[in-house]
């Protein structure tokens, strides 16, 4: 089939990527030009393990081309997805989708009326209502085909989150729309994904409550770790033992530093704002909560250093990470990055490391002196915080390092170093949602 990608960020250079990769036309579509240029020499402009690769391999392929506006080719495309990015708005919870009014107002001119519109990016509900309006204004068909259908990828596994999903799931409001969308994923149908078709209201808010449902597992993890912090219990423990309850599940069940990115942080927000407007904000107020305890993870690792180091003014503090998780270079909303600049704000002299997110951290942040090197990063420290799990600091080896610090202080923030092996290396080791005997 021939299909078109409109906005080509995380969402969109993927989704385009898997689409060509399972057979189809594709051209994406970008104001940015920049991007264009980018995107048309292999590169998708972000950090995401194997997607370059994947890219050059379908541009080479001859089914994946690029350009930035929509043209007569457009005319031919028999479903135009719309991956266009949904950002929190400024001075409020709730989602900016000024970006999706444009888009329906760029493709209106080039849509056939048996092709359709299938919206991918993270909307509140009702959205998809108000642009089949939009839709059917500016074409003036008898009946537009607009459908919703959320992508649940997550950063660092994204084409294969793309190409093998856990269920794909399809808001339609006619059979021609379902129809369209049962061709493009047949592939991927066949393989026995479940292919789930519902109303629009349902496929929006099945994204926004996907989301709103992760973010409390690891908020309700990381509130019993602030019990567990002032009980002596140990919240790794603890999940590890009601994971095993297959209710439960052990997946999600990190305490740590908490979460952050471009998805879970707005995606709660959004959800509130909405189910406010609708009358509804009781439904979700826990929301609030939810978002309060993963931003106190921040400041309790800023405690913790208080505790040991007295203030921090003129303390050099190492920050290991600044990407939201590791195999991303995304730095939206990351704990890392908030704990670095919390210790900055304190008065310490960071240091921030990272595999791959320093530009970004250079270009936002200049107060924070970014290190690349990381043996050179410990240099003359007094107190190390591993906020982001990367392989790399897993792997540390602690004698190494032992001999360049000034003192032996490290926070593991995300509960995955070896602590006796640091602490025979002289390390005072100290965690989130337990208390370590040093
Ligand atoms: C998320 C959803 O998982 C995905 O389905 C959706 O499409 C987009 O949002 P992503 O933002 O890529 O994906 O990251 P995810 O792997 O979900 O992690 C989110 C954050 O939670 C990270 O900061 C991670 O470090 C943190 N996390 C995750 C925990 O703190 N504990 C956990 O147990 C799991």
């Amino acid at each position: 089939m021939k299909v078109s990608v409109i906005g080509l960020g995380y969402l969109g250079a993927t989704h385009a990527v898997a689409m060509a990769k399972i057979g189809h036309h594709v051209i994406g579509i970008e104001p940015n030009q920049a991007k264009i240029d980018s995107l048309k020499t292999g590169k998708a402009g972000f950090h995401e393990p194997g997607l370059d690769e994947a890219l050059a391999e379908q541009i080479a392929s001859g089914r994946l081309s690029f350009q930035s506006a929509h043209d007569e080719t457009s005319r031919t495309v028999d479903v135009h997805f719309i991956c266009v990015g949904t950002p929190q708005t400024k001075g409020s919870l709730a989602a900016d989708t000024s970006y999706l009014h444009a888009a329906i107002a760029d493709v209106a001119p080039y849509l056939r009326e048996d092709a359709l519109v299938a919206g991918k990016s993270t909307v509140p509900v009702g959205t998809a209502a108000l642009l089949t309006k939009e839709l059917s204004a500016a074409t003036g068909f008898a009946a537009v085909n607009l459908a919703w259908n959320p992508e649940f990828l997550r950063e660092g596994t994204a084409l294969e989150d793309s190409l093998r999903p856990d269920r794909l799931v399809v808001g339609v409001t006619n059979q021609r729309s379902e129809d369209l969308l049962r061709q493009v994923f047949e592939p991927m149908i066949a393989s026995g994904i479940p292919f789930l078709v519902t109303d629009l209201a349902t496929a929006e808010l099945v994204k926004a409550a996907a989301n709103a449902f992760l973010a409390t597992k690891i908020s309700f993890i990381n509130a019993m770790a602030e019990i567990a912090e002032v009980s002596g219990a140990d919240a790794s423990a603890l999940a590890q033992a009601i994971g095993y309850d297959e209710r439960i599940g052990n997946k999600f069940l990190r305490n740590g530093v908490g979460f952050g990115g471009g998805c879970l942080p707005k995606d709660i927000r959004a959800l509130m704002a909405r189910a406010e407007e609708l009358g509804v904000g009781e439904s979700v107020a826990y929301l609030k909560e939810i978002d309060k305890i993963n931003i106190r993870r921040r400041d309790r690792v800023i405690a913790l250093l208080e505790a040991e180091l007295g203030t921090l003014k003129s303390k050099r503090v190492l920050v290991l990470g600044a990407a939201f998780k590791p195999d991303s270079d995304d730095i939206r909303d990351s704990p890392a990055l908030e704990i670095a600049l919390l210790a900055h704000r304190a008065g310490a002299e960071v240091i921030i490391h990272d595999p791959v997110s320093l530009p970004g951290v250079a270009i936002k942040h200049p107060e924070l002196n970014g290190q690349a090197d990381l043996t050179k990063a410990f240099d003359s420290v007094e107190a190390v915080v591993l906020a982001t799990e990367w392989k790399e600091y897993r792997e540390l080896d602690p004698n190494i390092v032992s001999a360049v610090v000034s003192n032996k202080l490290i926070v593991d923030g995300r509960n995955v170093l070896d602590v006796a092996k640091w602490q025979q290396a002289g390390f005072r080791v100290l965690a989130l949602g337990r208390t370590i005997q040093n």
